[in-house]
């Protein structure tokens, strides 16, 4: 038999010692009980690091979509054999769901480390790459849903240039979409990576410095067949249910997008707003504290690029109790459309770049 040479698809973990740091409070006593969840598991590095870290008593429930993550879990070298741990196939939007169901609640802290893992972008087979020629599947969840191809196959033009442009904030959306549904309809519909990255280089006008002419509109159709914002402002909206007073929120997300969400869900929950039309009104009972912002060391990115982008938010659940009024009145954020707004760190120096955020909302110390 012929020695299998493909190289294994790995993940290096993002933020991996800052993210789990950020779960409790690192300087307090013996180790933590209680049920932290790792809502996006991928290759298991946070899980891993947690499951070393916690206390006897404590547990780890990891979540993830990806059925290869699953399996890669439970099975072969990568497995995980704690009693503490346990991983469920589930979309993160339900993390609350899953959680009550299994009887876990409350929830001492939550990880999130969104976006694709390098297995998901590293595996042709799984139509997320322009690097390789493969059928344009694009979904985390390989059992259900519909693919980028298939989603191609029906779209009409304006609604395909809506999601090019705001998810890929892509300047050439028009023109894309067009020349995508004009090759459809003379019965050539797009199926491949190959041909989805030729149609778009041939309607891009303009390069972006060492950026694929395709980038945009790869990550555009990725965030919609896997509905990630949607997916992601859930999943923030559960975490004021579900965790306990001091519970920690810990997201890691990898594009402006997605940090945006973050960051407006974290100051919508945690900084007093007068209302202009009700000054003497009592305050909004506030629901988070935002705890800090952290982006990769230049060591962590000189050793994997992909950390670049990467940005941490961190917030901490107050000891208000929920209500439905609580949430209720409250900006939802929901939407897609984003500003121009790009994350404000720089990375450099030794360490990660970290922002102390005090109880009033206002940054101290730490370098941006
Ligand atoms: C960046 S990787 C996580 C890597 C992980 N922290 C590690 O150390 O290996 C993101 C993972 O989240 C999963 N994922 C993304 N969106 C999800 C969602 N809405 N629900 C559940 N899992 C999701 C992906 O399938 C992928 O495995």
């Amino acid at each position: 038999m012929q020695e299998d040479k493909t190289p294994p698809l790995l993940h290096r973990t993002v933020l991996l010692q800052e993210a789990v740091d950020a779960l409790w409070d690192a300087d307090s006593g013996p180790a933590p009980r209680g049920v932290y969840v790792d809502a996006t598991f991928g290759r298991g590095g946070h899980s891993r690091l947690m499951l070393s870290k916690l206390g006897a008593e404590a547990r780890v429930l990891a979540l993830d979509r990806d059925p290869d993550a699953i399996l890669h879990a439970t099975q072969g070298e990568g497995a995980i054999v704690d009693a503490r741990f346990r991983i469920e196939h589930a979309a993160f939007s339900s993390w609350a769901q899953v959680v009550s169901d299994l009887d876990m609640g409350p929830v001492q802290g939550l990880l999130m480390d969104i976006g694709v893992s390098s297995p998901q972008i590293d595996n042709p087979a799984r139509g997320f790459s322009f690097r390789f020629d493969a059928p344009l599947d694009m979904r985390m969840d390989t059992t259900q849903g519909e693919s980028a191809a298939d989603y191609l196959a029906r779209a009409s033009v304006d609604d395909l240039t809506e999601v090019i442009r705001t998810y890929g904030e892509e300047r050439f959306a028009w023109p894309i979409a067009k020349a995508l549904i004009e090759r459809r309809d003379e019965g050539q519909p797009v199926r491949t990576t190959g041909e989805l990255s030729a149609v778009v280089a041939r309607s891009v006008r303009t390069r972006e410095f060492g950026q694929d002419p395709a980038t945009r509109t790869f990550q555009a159709l990725r965030i919609h067949v896997n509905r990630e914002l949607g997916e992601l402002e859930d999943a923030l909206e559960s975490a004021l249910t579900m965790l306990a007073p001091g519970g920690r929120l810990a997201v890691i997300s990898f594009h402006s997008l997605e940090d945006r969400i973050v960051k407006n869900f974290i100051t919508r929950n945690s900084r007093e707003e007068v209302d202009r039309r009700a000054p003497f009104a009592n305050p909004k009972p506030l629901m988070l504290h935002a705890v800090a912002r952290i982006k990769p060391s230049a060591e962590e990115v000189s050793a994997n690029p992909r950390s670049r982008s990467a940005v941490l938010r961190v917030a901490e659940r107050t000891e208000v109790p929920w209500t439905a009024q609580s949430g209720a009145g409250a900006d939802s954020g929901k939407g897609t459309k984003s500003t121009k707004g790009k994350p404000k760190g720089k990375t450099g120096g030794k360490h990660a770049a970290k922002d102390v955020i005090t109880k009033s909302g206002s940054v101290k110390g730490g370098r941006r």
